[in-house]
């Protein structure tokens, strides 16, 4: 296979960014948005890609492209996803992968009756401290790890939310676990595996965007891993002026490991028994959209994972099934909070009869 060619749906700020890389490391042969400005800033960069409103029109008379990348709204990936599998396209899917377990499911099931791959984007996974993390953790250095905690505080103000108007409404992005903090629940569940999802409870609160999204703006939650190692999230978009931190921090029999920095790009502290992890070079930036920063950027690494697929039959990074993973513990996270509602009514109207 010479050049692989991508097609791209939905050319906002991740979408560029799939651009560029694709761009440098393969073909970029179509876009697809349903927003024409997004669509000529794109043209304008990238002058010899064909143009699509939709991802029909798309499928339908882009013959050459085998990799369609979906970089629409959370709420749109499975049915993007599952439109391209079908017309026989492998695909490169931005996280979060759906914003149910049971879209999550469909999209792994066409994806094998398609004989196709699904790739999902999880860049922070190639973060230099993560890796290094992941292997001290394959090698059993840190010994049995009993607790670990998530800490994301970020900010995300009015601006952010009116600039993409599909972020903050329940049914397209889902809530601050799917946008802002699905990549620290997917490092979690990399370095210890499964949740006993019995065990998950959680409290959230709006307290400071009432008029604008239409979920919390902070929640904290608590649960156990199968192996028994207790844990926290506690996240809030509330942090004063700008994002502050996002962390993972393991506390294990044999050593504490911090990873943070405001996008898990910095080794913040280590004391590990007669181990220390080598100085780390390399800090790339965030993704940078001006007045706000997001997660790493490392889609290189994702378009690279594509093309060792697709040309030297390398195994995919991040597969359906531990997209699934991350979608399957938020969507029960979320679940948690919808049944503490409805016992508290009961409660109340017992009172009231009473
Ligand atoms: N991996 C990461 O770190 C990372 C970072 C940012 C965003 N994301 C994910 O990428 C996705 C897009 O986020 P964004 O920040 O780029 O949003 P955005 O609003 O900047 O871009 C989304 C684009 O999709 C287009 N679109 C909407 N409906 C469409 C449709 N039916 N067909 C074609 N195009 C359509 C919009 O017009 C817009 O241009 C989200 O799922 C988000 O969670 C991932």
């Amino acid at each position: 296979m010479d050049d692989v060619n991508f097609s791209i749906v939905g050319c906002g700020r991740i979408g560029t960014r799939h651009a560029e890389h694709i761009s440098r490391l393969a073909r970029l042969n179509s876009i697809c948005d349903v927003d024409e400005q997004a669509l000529q800033k794109m043209k304008e960069k990238y002058p010899h890609v064909n143009v699509y409103h939709s991802i029909d029109e798309l499928l339908e008379n882009d013959k050459d492209s085998q990799v369609i990348n979906i970089c629409t709204p959370n709420g749109l990936h499975a049915e993007h996803t599952i439109k391209a599998l079908r017309a026989d396209r492998h695909v490169v899917c931005e996280k979060p992968m759906a914003l149910t377990v049971n879209d999550a499911q469909q999209m792994i099931e066409e994806a094998h009756s398609a004989h196709k791959h699904l790739f999902i984007v999880k860049q922070n996974r190639f973060n230099p401290p993560v890796q290094k993390v992941k292997d001290v953790l394959n090698k059993g250095l840190l010994g049995k790890i009993y607790s670990a905690q998530i800490n994301c505080f970020w900010n995300r103000n009015e601006r952010y939310y009116h600039d993409s108007p599909w972020k903050g409404t329940k049914n397209l992005d889902g809530g601050i676990l799917f946008t802002q903090f699905s990549h620290f629940i997917d490092i979690l569940l990399w370095f210890l595996g499964e949740v006993d999802l019995n065990t998950i409870a959680a409290f959230s609160e709006n307290f400071s965007h009432k008029d604008t999204i239409e979920f919390e703006d902070t929640l904290v939650a608590v649960f156990k891993f199968k192996n028994g190692t207790l844990a926290t999230i506690n996240c809030t978009i509330n942090s004063f002026n700008k994002n502050m931190e996002g962390s993972v921090t393991l506390f294990g029999e044999k050593g504490t490991v911090k990873i943070g920095g405001q996008y898990l790009n910095v080794l913040e502290y280590q004391n590990i028994e007669n181990f220390k992890i080598e100085e780390i070079k390399e800090h790339r930036p965030a993704n940078d959209y001006g007045y706000y920063q997001g997660s790493m950027s490392n889609h290189d690494k994702v378009i690279e994972n594509v093309l060792d697929v697709l040309k030297r039959n390398g195994k995919v990074a991040v597969n359906g099934y531990e997209g699934l993973k991350t979608v399957e513990i938020i969507e029960h996270i979320y679940n948690s909070l919808d049944k503490k509602e409805v016992s508290s009514t009961v409660f109340n109207q017992s009172i009231t009869a009473i």
